[in-house]
């Protein structure tokens, strides 16, 4: 169901009924009640089949015939946090801002993305604490397509677990991971004594064993005094260290060389394979020449492009402490090796004119368009190729924020079962979702008796309809005692059976000939279940 097709007028009486958990899959086009915080600070949305509460998304600029064509097909992915969400934590959207996985059971998530590992696509998460500072400590997670944990790994640096601000996968199947180190250090230039620097690092970590391949720590490289951010009253204790660096990307090439991204010190450093600096970009002393409008300040997310010709950064040009332009911009930088220089390629800027303080991403996509995610500011935006907005989405108003927002294509067969409610209101409805399955196309109800429940009458078909199904029960149909949905992909082969489920919430497994290979494509034996064909079509979903 899809509440924008319901009058405003009526919208709004539901908003004053139950403020800002309005059921099922909505989304907003241009609200203004969205924006000024009326349906509340973390908008979000509930259902009757699945206990999830994502945000709901307000499309501020929504595409329309003429921009729908050109957005890049594939999934959002954000990770919303901060103390207005309601539940925090990774979440995968389709482009409609209907829900596909809920993944916040893994609590708060900064970098949160598809990746491949071992030739496998994978998601990548990172789950823990995040400190007062802003650096992290926690663990690395790779699920494989049935959303099962393959990989939990961490920092290997004196107790320092991994920091949240990158991960990534070498092509090697090694993984690359920021980390944060508090240690005593000579301050008394600031006149502090007993001072504490919290050093920045980075290791390339072997996901299977923990082993760190290689560490490279800032401080053995680069002059504490040599950034922009003072101590200010940081520095004084282990648990108040400064952050003289602020490393917040790493990446690695086919030369064996590391690309990162000191926030701190407004610095690109690319490293060599013996943790020597072969050159940066930015900074007090850049030893590649910047060209017009490239001076980037407080930047994440630095990336190599285009086979290394290029570098995509999100400059955030501020923080909380200062801001050094209106605001802030995704930003493409072409790389003259020869020359040493950069230049500007292109430059995202956000359609609500301001600075992301902290935060914040820029994913360049195979047809030319990128993605921003604007970090602390709940916005992201699609651009085409000539930087024009595709739409804008934002997804809170208060304290909302998603460290990066990403987009991809993922395929994925959960290894659970296809949850079940049974309304047996008035007219019988039963309600049902599969948390993350992406391949669901039709949904076959099926009732049994209290005499022989695990025996399924099938009765109906009904197309997907967003992250939640409602199917409706003929009147004929209602005296069953349980339902069961069967879930078929587009080539109509059953992929899932749910259990058998009663309005009272009583519920059986599948029956024992119901089993199917969850995340393999074999057809099962179904040969009493004739194809479905969709009887209702509900799904809007015209593209993902
Ligand atoms: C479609 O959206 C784009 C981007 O917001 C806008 O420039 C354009 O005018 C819109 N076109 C129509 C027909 O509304
Ligand atoms: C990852 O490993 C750590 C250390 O063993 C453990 O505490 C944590 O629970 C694991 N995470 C998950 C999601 O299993
Ligand atoms: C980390 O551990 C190594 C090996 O035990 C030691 O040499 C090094 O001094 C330690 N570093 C810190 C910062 O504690
Ligand atoms: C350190 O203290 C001295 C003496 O009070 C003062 O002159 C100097 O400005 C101080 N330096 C800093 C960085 O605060
Ligand atoms: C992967 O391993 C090969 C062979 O050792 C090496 O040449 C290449 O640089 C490595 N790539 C990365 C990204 O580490
Ligand atoms: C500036 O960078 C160059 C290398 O590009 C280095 O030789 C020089 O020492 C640096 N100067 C300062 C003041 O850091
Ligand atoms: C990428 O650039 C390297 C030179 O740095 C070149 O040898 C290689 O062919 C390029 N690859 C592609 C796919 O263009
Ligand atoms: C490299 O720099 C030289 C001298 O500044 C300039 O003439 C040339 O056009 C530059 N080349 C490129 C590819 O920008
Ligand atoms: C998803 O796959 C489609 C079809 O191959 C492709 O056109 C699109 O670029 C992909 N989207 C992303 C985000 O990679
Ligand atoms: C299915 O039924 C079994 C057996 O009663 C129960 O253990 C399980 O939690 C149920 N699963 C779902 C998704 O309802
Ligand atoms: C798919 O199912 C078949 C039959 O049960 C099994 O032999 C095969 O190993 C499965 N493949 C995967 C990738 O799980
Ligand atoms: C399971 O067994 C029952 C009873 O024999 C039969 O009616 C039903 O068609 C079977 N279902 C499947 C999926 O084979």
């Amino acid at each position: 169901m899809h509440l924008q097709r319901i009058p405003f007028s009526c919208l709004w009486l539901l908003a004053l009924l139950t403020p800002w958990n309005v059921l099922a899959d909505e989304v907003m086009y241009e609200s203004n009640d969205y924006s000024t915080g009326a349906l509340g600070l973390g908008p979000f949305q509930t259902f009757f089949s699945s206990s999830s509460t994502p945000a709901m998304w307000n499309f501020v600029v929504p595409y329309n015939e003429s921009t729908a064509g050109q957005i890049e097909p594939g999934l959002v992915f954000i990770a919303p946090r901060g103390t207005n969400v309601n539940s925090q934590g990774a979440l995968i959207y389709e482009k409609t801002g209907d829900l596909i996985w809920d993944g916040t059971q893994y609590g708060q998530t900064a970098t949160f993305r598809v990746s491949t590992y071992k030739n496998e696509p994978v998601i990548l998460l990172w789950t823990g604490e995040i400190t007062a500072s802003g650096t992290g400590s926690g663990y690395d997670l790779i699920l494989n397509n049935q959303y099962e944990i393959i990989a939990n790994f961490t920092a290997n640096l004196n107790g320092s677990l991994a920091d949240f601000h990158d991960v990534v996968i070498t092509e090697n199947n090694t993984a690359l991971i920021t980390a944060y180190q508090a240690k005593t250090w000579d301050l008394s230039l600031y006149n502090i004594s007993d001072g504490w620097l919290l050093d920045s690092a980075f290791q390339e970590i072997d996901p299977e064993t923990g082993d760190a391949l290689f560490t490279w720590i800032a401080s053995d490289w680069v002059d504490v005094n040599s950034c922009y951010a003072a101590p200010g009253t940081t520095g004084t204790a282990a648990n108040n260290a400064w952050d003289f660096f602020h490393i917040n990307a790493v990446n690695k090439d086919n030369f064996g060389n590391y690309l990162i991204s000191s926030r701190h010190c407004h610095t690109l450093f690319y490293i060599g394979p013996d943790g020597n600096i072969i050159w940066t970009i930015g900074g007090k002393n850049s030893s590649i020449f910047q060209g017009d409008n490239t001076i980037f300040s407080w930047q994440h997310d630095a990336r190599w492009a285009s086979n290394q010709t290029q570098i995509s950064l999100f400059d955030n040009e501020g923080t909380s402490w200062e801001l050094d332009s209106t605001n802030s911009r995704g930003l493409l930088l072409d790389f003259d090796a020869t020359n040493n220089s950069v230049s500007l390629a292109n430059q995202w800027i956000p359609y609500n004119i301001s600075v992301t303080e902290s935060q914040g991403n820029v994913h360049t996509l195979d047809s030319g368009n990128t993605l921003i995610g604007w970090g602390q500011n709940p916005w992201f935006s699609e651009y085409d190729a000539n930087g024009q907005f595709l739409y804008v989405v934002e997804f809170g108003v208060g304290d909302v924020q998603s460290y990066r927002a990403y987009h991809f294509n993922w395929t994925a067969t959960p290894n659970t079962l296809p949850s079940v409610f049974v309304d047996a209101n008035s007219s019988t409805t039963v309600y049902t979702s599969w948390n993350g399955a992406t391949e669901v196309a039709t949904w076959q109800l099926s009732g049994s008796t209290a005499g022989s429940p695990q025996l399924a009458i099938p009765l109906s078909n009904t197309s997907r309809g967003g992250f939640e199904t409602a199917i409706s029960v003929s009147d004929s149909d209602t005296s069953y005692t349980f339902y069961q949905v069967a879930a078929f992909d587009s080539n109509n082969k059953i992929i899932a059976y749910s259990n058998f489920t009663s309005a009272d919430g009583t519920s059986m497994a599948p029956a024992a000939n119901q089993t199917v290979n969850a995340g393999n494509s074999t057809s099962p034996s179904t040969s009493s279940s004739s194809s479905p064909k969709a009887t209702t079509t509900s799904s809007s979903s015209w593209f993902y």
